[in-house]
């Protein structure tokens, strides 16, 4: 077994087999200064675990607005999945012993009225919200899964199979007309630039 707190001799180099690059060991040609592996991973479980609760409470949100409408079935299937990804992060939150955003009675109001006020400006302004949001989420997975080394193989591949939902997520909203609703660029750009805001908090507090 490795012990991710052993700093290590290895450079940071691509993988062989054809995946993304990664490091070999978590947090390998960090510079002085950085945060240590435990940190790092203790930032990325964090504010992963502050996303997904966030995600939860915006698909609250659209549900409690259009849970009557044609879009139910799929609120439902993203809500679902959004669950299944909170719970996993949960789990790691207590089995690692990270400490969990003090932000989160923010984020549980926030992600609720997000939720709530776009699909009161109907589904594909809904549908532009979740768009945006997983945009954002897919950078920050993919960012994360890339500092990951093989001695945290398996998170790196939960977060892989959950960035794969996350772009499906994306991928829906821009099938239902995400980019129809009105005032879609300013609206977008609005919840990305707030989205990566709630990343950086939640990295930090
Ligand atoms: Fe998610
Ligand atoms: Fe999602």
């Amino acid at each position: 077994m490795s012990d991710p707190d052993r700093p290590s001799d290895v450079a940071a180099e691509g993988s062989e087999d054809g995946a993304p690059p990664h490091p070999r060991r978590t947090g390998e040609g960090r510079n002085p200064g950085d945060p240590t592996p435990r940190e790092m991973l203790g930032r990325f479980i964090r504010v992963n675990h502050a996303g997904e609760y966030g995600a939860a409470r915006i698909y609250a949100g659209q549900l409690a607005v259009l849970g009557h409408t044609d879009k139910r079935e799929l609120l439902e299937h993203m809500a679902e999945q959004e669950r299944v990804h909170l719970e996993t992060f949960a789990t790691m939150i207590a089995d690692r012993g990270v400490r969990p955003t003090v932000l989160q009675p923010l984020w549980h109001v926030a992600g609720f009225a997000l939720g709530a006020a776009t699909a009161l400006l109907g589904s594909r302004a809904a549908m532009a919200c979740t768009v945006a949001v997983e945009t954002v989420i897919d950078e920050h997975y993919r960012r994360q899964a890339e500092q990951l080394g093989e001695d945290e193989a398996p998170l790196r591949a939960t977060i892989e199979r959950f960035r794969a939902e996350e772009v499906e997520h994306r991928d829906i909203g821009l099938e239902h007309e995400a980019e129809l609703a009105p005032g879609y660029r300013l609206l977008s750009e609005a919840i990305k630039a707030g989205s990566r805001a709630a990343i950086w908090l939640s990295e930090r507090f």
